[in-house]
Order: C-alpha cells, then sequence, then structure tokens
C-alpha cells in the first residue's frame, strides 16, 4: 500500500466499529444516569418536552460560542414567531474586541449581552428571559446552573463556579432593563423543545456547528420520575475514539488537552485544524507540494484553516489549487481528505444517536426524530448525506424510521420556549 493510502486508511470505519462505538455510546448513557463512571456527564435539565400550553411575548439570550444574541419571540398554539433581534459577535478585530480571553470578565461579557437586550425590549415592557448558555454547566433547576468549564477554546474569567443567569440577571438590572431571566438551559435543550413544538416524536436534539453536543428525553428520570431532557454533554465521549496522529497532536495543543476528544474530531472549531495538521505531515514527507515547500509555511501556523475551507475543498477541488498555488492533482488530493475528514465526522456523530436510539428504543420500533442545529449539519457538504449513509449501513430498513432534520435557531426560540414552561405551570 503506498504511503497516501495507509494515511487514508487510518480515517475510515468499518461497519462493525460504527456499531462499537453506538454500543459503546450506550453505554456511556446507561453508566451515566447509573451515576457510575461516564465520560457523558448526564446533565439533567429540569424541563421536559412543551404541552402547547405556553402563549406569550418573551425574551431569549443566545450566548454561543461566536455570536450573542437578544431576541424577542411571540409563542401562541406551538407557534413561535420572532418579532426581533439584534446579535453581534464576541469578537472582531475590526471593532478592536474580543470578549472570549481570559482578560474580559463575565461582568463585562453580560453588560454586552444587556446591551443586545436593551435594543429589542421596548422600555415600557417587562418580560420574562430565557438564557441559552451552551457550555457544560452543573444544572439543579431551571434557574439554576453553574458553568463547570469553558469549552470552544474560551476563557472569560469569573464566570466558571458560577451561575450565568445570576450574572445575566444583574447586567440586565445594572442597566435598568425590566427583564428577569428565569431559565437557563444548553443550546441541544432549545433545539430540542423547538423541535417537539411541532413533531411529538423528536426526542433527541444535537448542535453541530462550532461546537457538538446531543441530549434526549429521559422517560423516567431518577430525579422526578418524569420525562426530562438530559444534556449529556456528548462532545466529552471518548470510549474507543479511532483517533489518528492529527487528533492527537491536535488535542495536545489544545486549551484542554483531554477534553472534548469528540468534538474535536466532529465540530466546526476544529475539523480546519485536522485537515491542516494532516497536510503539513503530508507536506513534511513529501507526499504533496513536492515542488515548492516555501510558499505554504503559512499552513504551518495553528488555525491556518477553518471548516470553511473544508467545505470548499470539498465543493471544488479547485479551490484547494487556488488556496495552495498547487497542482490538480495535489488539489484532488486535498478534496480526498476533506472528505475523508468529514465523513468521519458524520460516522462518529450518527453512532452516537443510534447508542441514544438503543438506550431509548433497542428495537428501533418507534418513529424517531433526531433535531439537529449548526454550521456543520447545515453547510458543510456530504455531511447529511453521510449521516443517512451511516445510519441506513448499521440499520438497514429501520433507519426508515429515523428521521433527521435540521431545526433552525433551537438557540435562540428555544430559549423563548423555556421561559414560557416556566411560566406556564406558575
Ligand atoms: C458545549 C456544549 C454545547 C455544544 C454545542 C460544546 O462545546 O460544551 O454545552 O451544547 O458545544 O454548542
Amino acid at each position: 500500500m503506498n504511503e497516501l493510502n495507509a494515511i487514508k486508511k487510518n480515517f475510515l470505519l468499518s461497519r462493525e466499529d460504527l456499531i462499537q462505538l453506538s454500543h459503546d455510546f450506550c453505554r456511556a448513557i446507561e453508566s451515566g444516569l447509573e451515576g457510575e463512571s461516564s465520560p457523558l456527564m448526564m446533565i439533567p435539565s429540569y424541563i421536559g418536552k412543551p404541552t402547547g400550553k405556553e402563549h406569550g411575548d418573551y425574551l431569549a439570550v443566545d450566548m454561543g460560542g461566536t455570536n450573542v444574541r437578544a431576541s424577542k419571540f411571540r409563542i401562541e398554539d406551538r407557534t413561535i414567531e420572532k418579532l426581533k433581534e439584534v446579535k453581534g459577535p464576541l469578537r472582531s478585530a475590526e471593532a478592536g474586541y474580543d470578549f472570549t480571553s481570559s482578560e474580559t470578565t463575565g461582568a463585562e461579557l453580560y453588560d454586552y449581552i444587556a446591551g443586545k437586550i436593551a435594543s429589542v425590549l421596548d422600555p415600557s415592557e417587562s418580560l420574562p428571559l430565557g438564557h441559552t448558555f451552551s457550555f457544560p454547566t452543573e444544572q439543579t433547576g431551571i434557574n439554576d446552573a453553574v458553568l463547570v468549564g469553558w469549552s470552544k477554546e474560551i476563557s472569560i474569567s469569573g464566570v466558571e463556579g458560577e451561575n450565568p443567569n445570576r450574572l445575566l440577571q444583574e447586567a440586565i438590572n445594572r442597566k435598568g432593563l425590566h427583564a428577569e431571566a428565569c431559565a437557563i438551559i444548553n443550546d441541544t435543550v432549545g433545539t430540542l423543545l423547538v423541535a417537539a413544538c411541532s413533531d411529538a416524536h423528536a426526542n433527541i436534539a444535537s448542535i453541530v456547528g462550532t461546537g457538538h453536543n446531543t441530549c434526549y428525553v429521559e422517560p423516567k428520570h431518577p430525579l422526578t420520575g418524569q420525562p426530562m431532557i438530559i444534556n449529556m454533554e456528548a462532545a466529552n465521549f471518548d470510549w474507543g475514539l479511532p483517533y489518528t496522529e492529527y487528533d492527537d497532536a491536535l488535542d495536545a495543543a489544545s486549551m484542554k488537552p483531554g477534553k472534548g476528544r469528540l468534538e474535536k474530531m466532529i465540530s466546526g472549531a476544529y475539523l480546519g485544524e485536522v485537515l491542516r495538521l494532516l497536510l503539513v505531515d503530508l507536506m513534511q514527507r513529501k507526499l504533496i507540494f513536492r515542488d515548492d515547500q516555501d510558499e505554504r509555511s503559512w499552513l504551518l501556523e495553528k488555525d491556518g484553516l477553518s471548516s470553511k475551507h473544508v467545505a470548499q475543498f470539498i465543493a471544488e477541488p479547485a479551490e484547494a489549487v487556488q488556496c495552495f498555488s498547487c497542482s490538480e492533482e495535489d488539489g484532488a488530493c486535498i478534496c480526498e481528505f476533506a472528505k475523508l475528514i468529514v465523513q468521519r465526522a458524520a460516522q462518529l456523530v450518527t453512532c452516537t444517536y443510534m447508542g441514544t436510539i438503543m438506550h431509548l428504543d433497542a428495537d428501533v420500533k418507534e418513529k424517531q426524530t433526531i433535531g439537529i442545529d449548526g454550521s456543520i449539519y447545515e453547510k458543510m457538504p456530504e455531511f447529511q448525506t453521510g449521516i443517512r449513509k451511516t445510519l441506513s449501513e448499521v440499520l438497514g430498513e429501520a433507519a426508515d424510521k429515523i428521521e433527521v432534520k435540521l431545526v433552525k435557531d433551537g438557540s435562540g426560540a428555544g430559549a423563548a420556549v423555556a421561559a414560557a414552561m416556566v411560566n406556564a405551570n406558575k
């Protein structure tokens, strides 16, 4: 086997590998639920599915990883209408700020967010607010969560160990706004709430964007005996993952080595870097760019390629030729590796979905809907087809019972639904 083929092989997963990973994920769910050691955090969200009783106007704050948004929604008869929205990036080189680094405090971040709320809330209004906070928390109530640790390479000071909703409420009060932060949820939970408003079979939701995570409805949660959504923090799943040397190098150079190993193989924050590390290796081994290496010294810089590059190279090998000023042969090779990385990401994420379904309905008797949001799911070429292919490869005809669909704006609208659910239960 030539050297390139040997490297490609490391990215391929057999049907047996896929089945094993799905079983491992199911085992991790069950160990986590029983309080045994598990890479899944299995965080209770203290919320079930919407009942249809939710109605009224609500504010939503979405603190993701790339942007923050404040919005106002109207909910009526399971429909959610966006009335207003303002968003802003967490970092902007042009405007000269970066709200993601350790030089920013939690108070500064939330003052920035409260500024966005002020733009969507009329001074005469007083509204309940749901807060989507897309990071691992320890949750003890629908309005009580403590940030365990930042992910997605964010390191804002003074938020770890704190309740982000308290910081948000304090910033709202400092601005003199009339908004009551009454629910804090993960973005996967928001996505599930939105999916479940219109689809009774929606029991699983996932984000495949800058970061990655999945939640599902545990039919009888051990804490309440009632249905409750569990945020698995699936990013941390690491049983039996097929790491290549590039995954290990990426992990070692990341802010949190050893953490988020699945996320580092799947999500938008990392796919470009996996490809970059691989191409650097190919370049150094003279398997590509055999002509002139100096021109591509930029490739040696960490994060020199993004997931957008990966998408471009897959869609059009000519983009790779242009980006690297390389031969068509090298362009085709780069496109092929980009496809392999994305195919592996789609396969891995599908194994986690199949593992979750195995836990809920081992024989796949019921119809299941998986609602997914995030830029990688929505826009990365070959990602959605990769999920469908993997479901069919492993489950055969039973794959037809599983609907996988895009749920737009779960993290915004879902926060409003959560606030409405709290309100409906008052
Ligand atoms: C966070 C999760 C979040 C996911 C998707 C991960 O890095 O830990 O809480 O749901 O990204 O945004």
